[in-house]
């Protein structure tokens, strides 16, 4: 018995929403099978695309496994063979598509005995041997899908949140690699209240905008005042891009995750578009590679 999944790449922190907030990408993501075998325990059997350690305890896939492998109590064990597409690093949540893929499909093999929040709380496990701090704001959105707020992670309460019909994001991916623990180390431990009554005046405009599609109200809330001012400077190019995508008519734009992808909202695919192209013209000038893609969401 087998299962072969597409576990989707995703946007941690959408501005204002730092380590709550996040969105589903459906056009990036990893493939992986996992099947049942009769030798008891949890056994990573191929690696396609980077290079990943293959030692379950050593990869993030198999640390989320066996977190959820340590939970039951069953006569046979997993092979899990991954095939990433998403970079680590890339910061559209590659360690969160590994480690949401093997509890996922570990989940439908045994008949669904786990909610989704459960399986969040597995693969929490994974991710923070990746970032060396439990944050699930990738893995919700790449188990509930669309948008999330992970409300709170100790006890785990994870909202899903609606969003417009229309709503596109563009995305490009710089081949520059940031750790999530290097871009979290740049980050001050303390924060005025003025940076704070900024920040939650926003995230609170913006899960309006979103709840009643008012794109005005999502336009005027993505600015994030905390995170994006130490982060933004580790991303070459990052202020011609961000200007251009605003003037190709996206909705917003800001760091995705910890970088260096950066992502642009936009209403309608044309702008959408438009966008993506923007973020290609400011790239093409560089001597960087990197890679665009467009998403509903
Ligand atoms: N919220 C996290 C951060 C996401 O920005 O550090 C990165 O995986």
């Amino acid at each position: 018995e087998e299962i072969k999944i597409f576990s989707p790449a995703t946007v941690a922190n959408v501005a204002c929403g730092f380590d709550v907030l996040g969105f589903c990408l459906d056009s990036v993501g990893d493939e992986m099978v996992i099947r049942k075998t009769p030798k008891k325990g949890i056994f990573i059997t191929h690696i396609e695309g980077f290079n990943l350690p293959y030692e379950a305890e050593k990869n993030v896939a198999g640390v989320s496994a066996l977190a959820m492998y340590n939970a039951i109590d069953v006569d046979f064990g997993f092979e899990i063979e991954i095939y990433k597409c998403i970079k680590p690093g890339s910061g559209i949540g590659s360690s969160a598509a590994s480690a949401v893929g093997s509890v996922f499909c570990m989940n439908e093999i045994l008949g669904r005995p786990f909610n989704k929040t459960q399986l969040t709380e597995f693969a929490i496990k994974g991710e923070a041997l990746a970032s060396k701090c439990e944050h699930a704001d990738n893995l919700a959105p790449a188990l509930f899908g669309g948008f999330t707020l992970v409300k709170s992670v100790a006890p785990l309460n994870i909202l899903k949140i609606p969003s417009p019909d229309d709503l596109f994001a563009s995305i490009i991916h710089p081949q520059i690699e940031i750790k999530t623990a290097d871009a979290r180390a740049v980050l001050p431990k303390e924060v005025s209240l003025t940076d704070a009554i900024t920040q939650w005046s926003n995230l609170g405009s913006l899960v309006h905008g979103l709840h009643t599609s008012n794109y005005d109200v999502i336009k005027d809330s993505l600015h994030d005042v905390i995170v994006e001012p130490h982060r933004s400077n580790l991303i070459p190019h990052y202020q011609s891009v961000k200007s251009e995508v605003l003037m190709a008519g996206a909705l917003g734009a800001c760091i995705s995750g910890s970088g260096p992808s950066i992502f642009a909202l936009s209403k309608s695919i044309e702008t959408a578009k438009s966008v993506a192209d923007a973020m290609n013209k400011v790239y093409t000038a560089t001597e960087y590679n990197f890679d665009i893609h467009i998403s509903k969401i």
